[in-house]
């Protein structure tokens, strides 16, 4: 594998790659991001990832400065996994100057669920990878479903902006025990890492309600945050969805989504199941 600190040295490695599937991450890889680098291996003649922790997308109380970066380690994963070409900038690479000109999603996708709750942070997330897409340029660009609301967002961005670029979904992966990976995962003490995976049950308990008939939502997602609660943890919300556009299911049939958010001690764990 190759690493690339600067854009031309990835756009000259990009000419010769032939079909290209891309997967940007922030770095401090686990096997959510590895799996994300081995599906794009399977139709493309090259896999690009790119590491790039971007301030941009991080409010002033959250944990930029302490968000773990571990990139030796991970370019020992990457190897492992196929990966041609890292792209690894230094934020003087990326944002040379202050970044003036920004993506700014629909406020309806933005207004709800992670948005509400992290102000700013889709508008980060859509410069920082409009920005990537167009240093790379590649066929196709992979996104974790673990982050539901993100994959939403940019999936629109691209068909919105005419981007030439496919986008494909990659499944979430779990512990054993249904935590969804993360890197903030390495923030929870022992115990609170024991405590994580009861977010994940609360999701299965909404998923297998509706699925059983239940479309009282409202005291659905109630119930999971007074269960929450009960047990110290600070929730943000919990959400049935429609898959399409996350917002509130209209139609018997509309392809659903439960999503949640809650704070555990210091560390916020976001999660989400289709239904
Ligand atoms: P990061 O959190 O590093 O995640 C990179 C990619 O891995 C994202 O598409 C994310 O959804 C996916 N991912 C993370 N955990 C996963 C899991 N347990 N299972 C499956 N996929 C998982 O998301 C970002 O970085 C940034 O916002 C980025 C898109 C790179 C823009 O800065």
């Amino acid at each position: 594998m190759k690493i690339h600190t600067t854009i031309e040295s990835i756009r000259a490695a990009r000419g010769d790659s032939g079909i290209v599937a891309f997967v940007p991450t922030m770095g401090n890889l686990h096997e959510g991001h590895i799996k994300l680098m081995r599906e794009a291996g399977e139709n493309a003649d090259s896999v690009i990832a790119s590491i790039f922790v971007n301030r941009l997308q991080f409010g002033p109380s959250e944990d930029f400065a302490k968000y773990p970066r571990t990139l030796e380690t991970d370019c020992e994963k990457l190897e492992a996994a196929g990966v041609t070409h890292l792209f690894a900038p230094s934020e003087k690479v990326m944002y040379p100057e202050p970044q003036h000109f920004h993506v700014d999603p629909a406020p309806a996708q933005v207004s709800i669920l992670e948005g509400e709750c992290r102000p700013g942070h889709f508008r980060g997330v859509a410069t920082v990878v409009l920005k990537l897409l167009n240093i790379v340029r590649p066929n196709s660009v992979l996104f974790g479903k673990k982050d539901y609301q993100q994959l939403i967002v940019l999936r629109n961005m691209v068909r919105e902006l005419a981007l030439p670029i496919e986008v494909l979904p990659g499944e979430t992966v779990r512990a054993p025990d249904g935590l969804a990976l993360s890197s903030r995962n390495g923030y929870l003490s022992p115990d609170e890492r024991a405590e994580a995976p009861r977010l994940h049950k609360h999701l299965l308990i909404i998923r297998d309600a509706v699925r059983g008939g239940d479309h009282d939502f409202l005291k659905l997602e109630t119930d999971a945050l007074a269960a929450l609660e009960a047990v110290g943890w600070k929730p943000d919300y919990f959400a049935v969805r429609r898959r399409a556009d996350l917002q509130p299911p209209v139609q018997e049939d509309d392809p659903l989504v439960v999503l949640g958010a809650a704070r555990l001690g210091r560390t916020r764990l976001i999660d989400n199941i289709e239904i």
